[in-house]
């Protein structure tokens, strides 16, 4: 059984006698790949009229139909529901997304009572279409759609288990704008921690916090929940007061009445729907200045959690030292999130990485340098530039875990060389590395970590840093494939790297060593 220790942990603590106790993931054999929803068949319609449960009223999960429709009489039937993209084309998860879409904004507005863990949401979904469709699909699964509507008023809907489809108030052609409000409600059930692709809300004692990465999203909000679409976000966050709730970009305000506080946040930069972050509890804000480079800090920190003091030194020469090697830091602000989330998860979310209270406990050893690298690390490898299919995990985990590496040296812990070769030699089965068996598998991480060093090592430190911050101007907000990268550091390095990719990059092993020369601690930092 895989642990929740997903964040390259294992080669540390084959490093460090300081981590030996922290278990480690390990490659199982290769597993066919998860479903993220019920399988195949769609429910016929259950019902013609909308599920029970007028607006604003919470609706158990159970109570209401698999599959449920909406139709205003004006328009039943005259949309096809049969010709709507409910796929990005992601071989690993074929249900995600829709290739039909183009959102440009998401305008989100939730209440969460804790006690009951019931979430109400109203969400509005900007953006066009990408080709002539009479209806959209977004990805949506567990929610009570309870209303869907457009500019002029209602529109016709089907819930189906993991998408909700909504006929446009009238046909659109390529390039046509959309705007679609959708009503729900759900009562928030904890994902299953063991299972290392569950993702989702997780409810607290008195809040809740988010991990959504790869699927998560769609099952507390409807969004285009593929990373291909990126777009704006603003949140309004309503709970009951005196709780504090977070979500990306800049808070923009905050109001109690009668009890419950509105907390309004906007992301601006564009971001895709499984970095988004929530946040509910008893946190504190804290505004820790400027970097040395200039960047915003903005921490949140749940009560009793001790020392963000501890962090934000080593934030701070962490933002310097990739900054000097990968170029600017992508977003407008960055902070830690130190939450009452489970011990050994952390997540890259959008400008506020999310890390336990457990790990970051004040204390700074080679685990909480290695953790706070790694998600710092990917604000520029997996935010900035994101995966066009979760087949190319690895280039977020892989260059994340190669973050952590090039910092520990930086920190005096441990070589680069040595933890490239320790991560070399202890795969096992479970690759390649464009196509690993588990998404946050060793092959992702280590795997993809030593294909990076053998990269590093083909081209040399003179072409490659160059080369990794260009891929990041070359894709800011957007994402990009394996294929994007082989071609991009061939451009970069004048240089036919399709032998280097096959060996390192998809192949079912690895080399038993490195090509190239073996390589020291980056000079320009
Ligand atoms: N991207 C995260 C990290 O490397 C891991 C996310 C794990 N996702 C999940 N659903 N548990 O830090
Ligand atoms: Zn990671």
């Amino acid at each position: 059984m895989r642990s929740l220790w997903l964040v390259g942990v294992a080669t540390l603590a084959s490093v460090l006698a300081a981590c030996a106790s922290t278990a480690a993931p390990v490659a199982g054999d290769p597993q066919p790949l998860p479903q993220l929803t019920a399988p195949d068949e769609t429910p016929t319609v259950t019902s013609t009229s909308p599920p029970a449960g007028a607006p604003g009223t919470l609706v158990a999960p159970d109570t209401v139909p698999a599959s449920s429709v909406g139709e205003p009489e004006a328009r039943a039937g005259e949309a096809d529901f049969d010709d709507v993209s409910t796929s990005s084309g992601d071989r690993r998860y074929p249900t995600l997304g829709s290739s039909d879409l183009d959102v440009e904004h998401y305008d989100v507005a939730l209440e969460y009572a804790p006690q009951t863990r019931t979430l109400a949401g109203t969400v509005t979904v900007r953006g066009r279409v990408l080709r002539s469709v009479t209806a959209i699909a977004l990805d949506l699964a567990g929610p009570d759609v309870l209303a869907v509507s457009g500019r002029e008023g209602p529109l016709t809907w089907r819930a189906e288990p993991s998408e909700l489809l909504v006929a446009l108030p009238a046909a659109a052609a390529a390039g046509d704008a959309f705007a679609v409000t959708v009503e729900y409600a759900v009562t928030v059930v904890a994902p299953d921690l063991f299972d290392a692709e569950a993702a989702g809300l997780f409810p607290t004692g008195d809040g809740l916090w988010a991990v959504n990465e790869p699927g998560g999203a769609h099952t507390w909000l409807p969004v285009n929940d593929h990373p291909t679409d990126k777009a704006g976000w603003t949140f309004a966050l309503r709970v009951p007061a005196p709780l504090t709730a977070i979500a990306n970009g800049e808070l923009a305000g905050s109001a109690t009445a009668g009890g419950w506080t509105t907390w309004e946040w906007e992301q601006a930069e564009p971001m895709a729907p499984y970095l988004i972050t929530f946040l509910v509890g008893d946190y504190e804000l804290v505004d820790a200045g400027r970097s040395a480079t200039g960047v915003p800090l903005h921490h949140a920190v749940i009560a009793g959690a001790d020392g963000i003091d501890a962090y934000t030194e080593v934030t701070d020469a962490q933002l310097t030292f990739f900054t000097d090697l990968f170029g600017a830091y992508p977003f407008d602000r960055y902070g830690i999130a130190l939450t009452d989330s489970a011990s050994g998860l952390a997540m890259e979310t959008q400008g506020l990485s999310l890390f336990s209270a457990d790990d970051l406990d004040g204390t700074l050893g080679p685990r909480q340098q290695l953790l706070l690298a790694h998600e710092l690390g990917h604000q520029w490898f997996g935010d900035a530039v994101s995966p066009a299919a979760w087949d190319d995990i690895w280039l977020n985990e892989g260059l994340a875990t190669y973050c952590e590496w090039l910092w520990l040296e930086h920190a005096g812990v441990a070589t680069v060389e040595q933890l490239a070769a320790d991560a070399r030699a202890g795969l096992g089965a479970g690759g390649p590395v464009s196509a690993p068996a588990e998404l946050f598998g060793n092959w992702s991480y280590d795997g993809g970590g030593a294909a990076v060093h053998a990269i590093r090592r083909t081209l040399g430190d003179s072409v490659f840093f160059p080369a990794l911050a260009g891929w990041v101007v070359a894709h800011l907000d957007a994402s990009a494939t394996t294929a994007d990268f082989q071609r991009h550091l061939e451009q970069f390095s004048g240089r036919d790297l399709s032998a280097l990719f096959a060996a390192w990059v998809h192949a079912e092993r690895l080399p038993d060593e490195f090509p190239g020369t073996p390589v020291s601690a980056p000079t320009n930092t």
